[in-house]
């Protein structure tokens, strides 16, 4: 969709100027708060003094006379700027907002020395991916002088109601207004201002080289850029906001996404338990953060749910510069004085940035699964995994040598621990030149490579933005010569400070950059590299240790001549980009699927790998912490996510550790990482008995691989969380909304629960339904009510899984080092038997590894359990059609080790044999049927099956 140009009126108003208030530095202060950002205090401002005026009116309008028909879907009208909101296909309203182009110079599109003065639109080139299809069948409903009504979406059931004076939306659902568009009249575009030229303050010495690494591993000269600095010479010369309110006709329950809040949000207005600052999003390297905290972090996903019940609606905000949000809920008395007069409450959220279109997509649900789905339209879904990156990561900074990988590697089969892959932090290096080893410590990278080949393992070696500024280092002499290199305000190259001193950083927002970044990939050029070698992409927020707040400047060049603080909070994503395109083109014809984990992302990074949450510390806290944050992440289309187990900062105690890997073991992006001063703690350093239970935690993650890859899978088709919180999967339970504790694994009704604090020997676990739960190692039934919560007993070897009556789900329990070793062992089908004596599950695989999935080869199989017959039939009819290449074939007789029948009925008792049915025979497999006792439901034991995974079968029970 384009924006249409239109005419600038801008209405004048009296705006509070930024005063510069001092702050006490502690930690959270090292970064900026609303009222040391000019356009978010302006906008906090203008705000109050609009709700405290009874008589405010928004100074925005569409002229009545000049608003413009429908055409396909899409209205277009003048308001003071442009405004155009259209229905797409998918049921996704949007709302551009530009002002007029002004005439600007002939721009050299690598790196102009001049900022560019437009507004910035092209974040939608990074974030958007689809779903823009205009919806055709939407039409006006009613047009008169104050307003516009379209109706759009499935079957018209939502529609936009457009007022003109002042400019608002009403977007409704069923007839009843879920969202409503700068109803509080907060919309505010400023315009651009010359840049008032400041005496410029006294220079701060630049840090010395090879500054000392503090007790937290930075320099400490280095870490110089606070929230104060920065402000002055780098102070915008323009003021590009957009700001708009949204009142989200919603009850109780929101979601916010990639924050240290927790999962249902806290307001941001002050008042008891509430923060007094808005949420913020602004890629920052945040050391050491804290936690409960409406402050940034390193990845930035403006995009919100709320849910009241039964109903869902999402907003996406569509600008990749610093943005600040406001959250205030706001009861509404409908009478008062009338019997039965009811109040609700309505959610007001107030978005601003410092600069860019004001672009918002309007989801209105009704579930969460359809904005999932929608969201996942529009920015792209998860790409489909390399299958080792779902099995256990082991990292530290750092492994000091390729014995010292080597050693790692054979403890860990010495103790029969599973793992994939062993990671090389910065020190791999020569002297943390990227693309080189250190040569004294990493003599032989190809023989460590080859070890872990054999053993079906992989590497990951890190590689971040930040280029060393040094003579005879060929990559950075070609980045500056070919002008692949981000520049400073001059035109010149941006030379800064970061691990390895004087660096400078690739600009990945260039095609050409991003071309020659992919060169430096290949195996001939990153020598000893080889096929099982993957990537790490590790401070692009980007991490400037002496830039204002540990960031570069804003008023930073980018290609295209966009100032770095119109693209902060995509910086990341394009560098997580140019990374994965290497890796998918290392070699000709190799195509195989890329591993790329990034620290900093933007709407839009799920396509491209995993993230992790960070700099965490070893902390129960922090241990706590985690699984709301990768909830969130999960919201936010983000599902590939974990973080760091065992946590970075300090050594955790063994009880912590131990219920850190049972945790992380549920993690979709499970990874052991340490900082370079906390002692070794691969598991197998453990003392018993807790080595054993690390193990017992490991080995559940691979024997549920087959279950975990099903869930990537549905993330892919469909952008469903991995993980999912309990409003996602039961939107209708009220008491469940801000549950963020406990999570479903995908659809396979596994409900997990870890133990976070120290000591707890139980827990107790809300169930959302009235379905039976059963404890996923003992089978017993547990005795449940629906929203009401259930005590469950976790010793110290124990996490708290249960499994929900209804669902089938697969396994592999053959005990092996990795899931390369997994690949063509045979299936455990475990069948939890409804309340209503049924039950459902899917199984979807592929070879792992190569992008032959996009031409059908793969198996995705529908299991059934209904009126005593088990069936197993493919997901769709194309699937059976495929004609099997490599993997298929080998993959052939894979078949089914035993099915497990949870909650098998009483009257099997006596039963020994049932008769199955594959391929047009039938031959009787054996029963073993075990009674109730006990607490512990009835089960039984069906093996060995002796049908393909791959083909259709059924078993009766009957
Ligand atoms: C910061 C990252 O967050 C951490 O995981 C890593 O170990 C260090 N950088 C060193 O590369």
């Amino acid at each position: 969709m384009k924006s249409s140009a239109g005419r600038l009126t801008y209405a004048s108003l009296s705006v509070l100027c930024s005063l510069f208030t001092p702050v006490v530095l502690v930690k959270e202060n090292d970064f900026k708060k609303c009222h040391q950002s000019g356009f978010c205090k302006r906008n906090r401002a203008y705000a109050d003094h609009a709700v405290a005026q009874s008589t405010w009116q928004s100074p925005y309008k569409i002229l009545s006379g000049e608003a413009s028909s429908l055409k396909q879907g899409q209205f277009e009208a003048t308001i003071l700027k442009t405004v155009d909101e259209q229905g797409s296909t998918s049921g996704t309203a949007r709302v551009t907002v530009d002002e007029e182009k002004r005439k600007t110079q002939s721009i050299d599109l690598r790196h102009d020395s001049k900022a560019r003065k437009e507004r910035y639109n092209e974040a939608e080139k990074w974030a958007v991916v689809g779903g823009l299809a205009l919806d055709p069948d939407a039409k006006i409903t009613h047009e008169d002088k104050k307003g516009v009504t379209v109706k759009y979406g499935p079957e018209g059931a939502f529609e936009a109601v457009i007022k003109f004076d002042p400019f608002a939306i009403d977007f409704k659902r069923g007839g009843d207004i879920q969202i409503k568009f700068n109803d509080r009249g907060l919309m505010n575009m400023e315009h651009w201002r010359p840049k008032i030229d400041k005496p410029e303050p006294e220079k701060k010495k630049r840090p010395k080289k090879g500054g000392r690494r503090s007790p937290r591993g930075r320099g400490e000269e280095g870490r110089g850029g606070g929230a104060q600095e920065g402000r002055s010479p780098s102070s915008p010369g323009r003021k590009h906001m957009p700001s708009i309110s949204h009142s989200l006709n919603t009850s109780t329950y929101m979601v916010f996404l990639s924050t240290l809040a927790p999962l249902s949000l806290k307001e941001t207005r002050g008042g008891e338990g509430n923060y007094e600052e808005p949420y913020r999003l602004y890629n920052a390297d945040v050391f050491e953060y804290v936690l409960d905290s409406p402050m940034t972090l390193y990845g930035a996903i403006p995009f919100m749910q709320a849910q009241r019940k039964d109903s869902t609606v999402g907003v996406f905000w569509l600008n990749g510069a610093e943005t600040w949000i406001d959250v205030a809920k706001v009861k509404q008395t409908k009478n008062p004085l009338s019997l039965g007069g009811s109040s609700k409450t309505n959610t007001h959220t107030h978005w601003i940035s410092e600069s860019g279109l004001m672009d918002v997509f309007v989801f209105l649900g009704p579930t969460p699964k359809d904005i999932s789905k929608a969201y996942g339209e529009l920015t792209g879904t998860t790409a489909m995994p390399a299958e080792f990156s779902l099995g256990y990561h082991q990292c530290r900074w750092n492994y000091v040598s390729d014995d010292d990988v080597k050693e790692v590697d054979r403890k860990m089969d010495k103790f029969n621990i599973p793992y994939d892959v062993i990671w090389l932090d910065i020190e791999y290096t020569h002297e943390k030149k990227y693309f080189t080893w250190d040569p004294d410590m990493f003599k032989d990278p190809i023989s460590m490579g080859k070890q872990l080949d054999d053993h079906g393992r992989k590497l990951v070696t890190i590689i971040d933005p930040h280029i060393k500024n040094v003579d005879n280092y060929p990559v950075i002499s070609e980045m500056k010569s070919k002008g692949h290199a981000v520049k400073n305000k001059d035109g010149n190259d941006f030379d800064g400070w970061c691990w390895p001193g004087s660096s400078m950083w690739i600009d990945a927002f260039s095609p050409a950059a991003i071309k020659w970044w992919t060169s430096l990939f290949k195996y001939d050029y990153f020598k000893g590299t080889m096929e099982n070698t993957y990537v790490w992409n590790d401070m692009n927020e980007p991490s400037v240790f002496n830039g204002p707040e540990v960031t570069m400047p804003k008023d930073n060049l980018h290609y295209g001549g966009w100032e770095h603080r119109d693209v902060h909070n995509i910086n990341g994503m394009t560098f997580h980009n140019a990374t994965w395109e290497a890796l998918v083109s290392r070699k000709k014809g190799e195509m195989r699927r890329p591993f790329v984990l990034t620290r900093s992302f933007f709407a839009g990074s799920q396509r491209l790998g995993a993230m992790w949450t960070g700099d965490n510390q070893a902390s129960w806290d922090h241990l706590g912490a985690a699984v709301p944050m990768i909830l969130a992440q999960g919201i936010a289309g983000f599902p590939f996510s974990g973080a760091d187990v065992g946590g970075f900062f300090g050594n955790p105690e063994i009880e912590l550790q131990t219920r850190w890997y049972q945790a992380g073991a549920f993690y979709p992006f499970f990874r052991g990482h340490a900082h370079i001063d906390a002692r070794r703690r691969e598991p197998y350093m453990a003392s018993e008995p807790h080595r054993s239970i690390i193990t017992a935690a490991l080995r559940l993650r691979y024997s549920l691989m087959p279950s975990w890859y099903t869930a990537f899978f549905h993330a892919n088709r469909d952008g469903s969380p991995i993980i999912r919180p309990m409003y996602w999967t039961h939107p209708g339970e009220e008491s469940g909304f801000a549950v963020d504790d406990q999570f479903f694994v995908g659809s396979t009704g596994l409900l997990v629960k870890p133990i976070v604090e120290k000591d707890k020997f139980d827990t107790d676990v809300y169930i959302p339904d009235d379905e039976h739960y059963y404890d996923y190692f003992t089978y017993h039934k547990l005795s449940t009510h629906k929203g009401k919560s259930v005590s469950v007993t976790a010793p110290i070897e124990t996490i708290p899984v249960l499994m929900r009556g209804g669902h089938i789900f697969p396994r592999r329990d053959i005990p092996r080092r990795s899931t390369q070793l997994m690949k063509f062992d045979d299936y455990t089908l475990v069948v939890v038997i409804g309340k209503d004596g049924s039950a459902r599950g899917e199984l979807y695989v592929d070879d792992g590894d190569s992008f032959e999935f996009e031409k059908g080869q793969f198996i995705h199989r529908v299991f059934e359990y209904k009126q005593l017959l088990l069936t197993s039939e493919a997901a769709s009819k194309v699937e059976s059609k495929t004609k099997e290449g490599d993997w298929m074939k080998k993959f052939h007789n894979v078949s089914y080790d035993k099915i497990i029948m949870v909650g098998a009925p009483s009257s099997w008792e006596g039963k020994t044999e049932v008769p199955v049915t594959s391929e047009g025979k039938t031959h009787n497999v054996k029963l073993d049927f075990y009674k109730a006792e006990g607490g512990r439901a009835a089960f039984a034991v069906l093996g060995r099956l002796g049908v393909r995974v791959g083909a259709d079968w059924e078993v009766d029970f009957a």
